[in-house]
């Protein structure tokens, strides 16, 4: 699946624009059909936007597509470390989503959103016995236990409150996809869950079969994210299902919930993919049929949870620039008022973006620059050599495709304060997460 544009057969436009956004007659960037720099005007830079039409309708590709292709118990969940604030809840909840937590922050926001707390899926490879204590106390749906200890830990628990505790065991499939080596979890040599390979996986499934207080409902893998091949998913689903089938012979137990993971890759540049997630969806089904079929196990209900792909299009990032530097002989870089604290994936993975200056979208890209935040540190860097139109104090930046783990992954380095998130629907502009002010960087200072 490589990704054409399906029905496409004209010139390739600029790709370097997501579906929400266009370039307005007076040569603005327009965003969610709002002129970008009223925005920058409005709300300050740095600033997130996110375009909930766009959010919204990646979740209902995945619904529909889920609803379809697989059996009729299976559904998606939202990785909501992508991007977590009360309102992406709202929406998720709206939207009849599931959600995947990795901490009891994420459980504590969904929770204060008014989440349905049976549709979380408790994640992480540590969670401690306070999470464990406060996920039951908010009667989280379903935990993903990772490992032996944490397994003990959660039947303990349950037993001291006597309740049965639904669970999931994470199951390394031993997949290697292509994509950052930071950003596969599913190979063997990995911190998340269970080698099937090393016979721990299925040391892990007897033993909760053996604990009187958890009820073994399902298992799960995830093999890394920013995927856009199927064949590392289809392989996934191969090896789970056959899996299944051994924990069938071994115990006689039938496993009737498959959660694979997220991981389906978003669109950041022009070298990129279209992915188109329904499509995706369809030959993962295929697969787990196919290996249901051959191994005469009864089809698993499927799990997908997808992060990325439901909300990294959907995002924005203004920025209002602060000089243009070229070094005579070398190269050329656009300060910006944001950077590392609020878009760490240059520094940490070389992540590619592409970007616009707002103002001037309709011109020509002219200049090859780097584009540096404004931290204390050379690496604070959001994109290097790409091709902007001129910049000068005072434009703006627009950094395409930030929906996914930049909020989410924002920081307070050099003390500087997190940016807004401004939600847009129906044309109509909503703060859903208020910027930060320097009061509150300094809140638990003592
Ligand atoms: N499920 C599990 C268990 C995961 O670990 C993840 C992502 C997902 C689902 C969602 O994957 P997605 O659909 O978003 O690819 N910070 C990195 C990405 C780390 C992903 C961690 N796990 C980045 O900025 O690229």
């Amino acid at each position: 699946m490589k990704g054409e544009i399906p029905g496409f057969t004209g010139i390739m436009y600029d790709t370097m624009l997501p579906k929400h956004a266009s370039k307005g007659e007076n040569g603005h960037l327009m965003i969610s059909g709002i002129d970008s720099v009223e925005l920058a005007e409005k709300y300050g830079t740095p600033l997130y936007l996110i375009d909930e039409e766009t959010v919204r309708l990646n979740c209902r590709e995945y619904i529909n597509s889920m609803k379809r292709y697989f059996s009729p118990g299976s559904f998606p969940l939202y990785a909501s470390k992508a991007l977590s604030c009360a309102a992406i809840y709202r929406i998720m909840a709206a939207e009849g989503m599931g959600i995947d937590c990795v901490s009891y922050g994420e459980i504590h926001t969904a929770l204060k959103a008014g989440f349905d707390m049976e549709n979380v899926f408790f994640h992480g490879n540590n969670k401690t016995d306070r999470d464990i204590d406060m996920a039951m106390d908010a009667k989280v749906g379903y935990f993903v236990v990772d490992n032996t200890e944490e397994l003990l830990a959660v039947d303990s628990a349950a037993g001291r409150k006597e309740i049965m505790q639904k669970i999931l065991l994470r199951i390394t499939p031993g997949i290697d996809p292509h994509t950052h080596k930071k950003i596969i979890t599913g190979n063997v040599d990995s911190k998340f869950g269970n080698a099937i390979v090393t016979g721990q996986a299925m040391d892990i499934v007897k033993l909760a079969l053996k604990c009187t207080n958890v009820n073994l409902c399902g298992l799960h893998c995830h093999i890394g994210s920013q995927i856009f091949e199927t064949e590392p998913f289809a392989d996934a689903a191969d090896i789970m299902l056959k899996f299944i089938a051994d924990i069938k012979n071994e115990t006689g137990y039938d496993i009737r919930l498959l959660n694979l993971g997220g991981g389906f890759g978003a669109r950041y540049t022009n070298d990129d993919p279209y992915p188109v997630y329904s499509e995706y969806i369809r030959i993962l089904s295929e697969q787990v049929k196919k290996s249901a079929e051959n191994l005469r196990i009864i089809m698993p209900d499927i799990i997908l949870e997808p992060g990325r792909s439901i909300v990294a299009e959907a995002g924005i990032t203004l920025y209002t620039v602060g000089s243009f530097k070229e070094i005579k002989g070398y190269k050329s870089y656009v300060s910006i008022d944001g950077g590392m604290p609020d878009n760490p994936r240059y520094a940490l993975y070389g992540s590619k973006y592409s970007a616009v200056i707002a103002n001037k979208v309709k011109e020509e890209k002219s200049v090859c620059c780097s584009i540096a935040g404004r931290c204390c540190e050379s690496g604070d860097l959001i994109a290097e050599d790409i091709m902007l139109q001129k910049p000068e104090r005072g434009d703006i930046l627009a950094v395409m495709t930030t929906g996914a783990y930049n909020y989410s992954m924002a920081s307070n380095y050099n003390r500087i304060p997190r940016p807004p998130i401004v939600i847009i629907k129906d044309r109509k502009p909503r703060i859903a997460v208020k910027r930060e002010s320097f009061d509150d960087i300094i809140m638990n200072d003592i």
